[in-house]
């Protein structure tokens, strides 16, 4: 199954993603990893990428589009994959479809996670990853056991520099004009699916699953 996760910034993608992946056995593609991790490296994609991503704008459609397509070619991702953050314009989902295309593959669902903006807000000033790992937690809906440190592997949890309120703001903003017209262009192909993603952690998981399994994915 090829799927896509689209919402707004905050509206637990990532979160989900993740435990959607283990469950369903296919790779979570986050494309805001990938550049955090090109960042951190220090590589020609993250010097590039930093001054976008700091600032809450999107990094440019064509450099988006080659990053993706290395990764859907790479073995893990030929059985299936999760996308969580890409598409989020409209050329870069049509570049998407171009893409799957040449690789005799079709998108089989595009779940929307609809969430209010003030939960988006709380959600996002409050969130904390792990330095190792990515983990997430927020300091009132999933807070880690020791304050500052991951449960699962003991790493240090910051804040990401585009969740200070200025880089917030923007991103809302940027996801109104160019991420959310998407979500007409997908309803009008039948892939379509909406989840309330203001529901609470577990149950937002459970009628995931139960999407996916209507779908006719496979558990692992
Ligand atoms: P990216 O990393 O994709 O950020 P985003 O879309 O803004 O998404 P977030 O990671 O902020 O939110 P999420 O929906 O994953 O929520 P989460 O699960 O963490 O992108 C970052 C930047 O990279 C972009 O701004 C751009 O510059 C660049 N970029 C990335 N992709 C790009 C592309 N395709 N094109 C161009 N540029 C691109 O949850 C948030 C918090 O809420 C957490 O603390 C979580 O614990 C909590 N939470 C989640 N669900 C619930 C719930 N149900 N109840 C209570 N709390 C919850």
């Amino acid at each position: 199954m090829n799927v896509v996760f689209l919402g707004p910034p905050g509206a637990g993608k990532g979160t989900q993603a993740a435990r959607i992946s283990a469950c369903y056995g296919i790779p979570h593609i986050a494309t805001g990893d990938m550049l955090r991790e090109a960042i951190a490296r220090g590589t020609e994609l993250g010097r590039l990428a930093r001054s976008y991503v700091d600032r809450g704008e999107l990094v440019p459609d064509e450099v988006m589009l080659r990053l993706v397509e290395e990764r859907l070619q790479e073995p893990d991702a030929r059985g299936g994959f999760l996308l969580d953050g890409f598409p989020r314009t409209r050329p870069q989902a049509e570049g998407l479809d171009a893409l799957l295309d040449r690789m005799h593959r079709r998108l089989d669902l595009v779940v929307f996670f609809r969430v209010p903006q003030e939960t988006l807000l709380r959600r996002l000033v409050g969130r904390w990853i792990c330095r190792a790992a990515g983990h997430v937690y927020h300091e009132d809906h999933r807070p880690p056991r020791v304050p500052g440190r991951c449960d699962l592997d003991g790493s240090e949890l910051y804040q990401r520099p585009d969740d200070r309120p200025e880089a917030v703001a923007r991103r809302l903003e940027v996801y109104e004009q160019q991420t959310a017209p998407l979500v007409e262009y997908y309803r009008a192909r039948g892939v379509f699916r909406e989840v309330d993603g203001a529901a609470g952690l577990a149950e937002v998981t459970r009628r995931l699953c139960a999407i996916l399994d209507e779908a006719g994915m496979g558990r692992v």
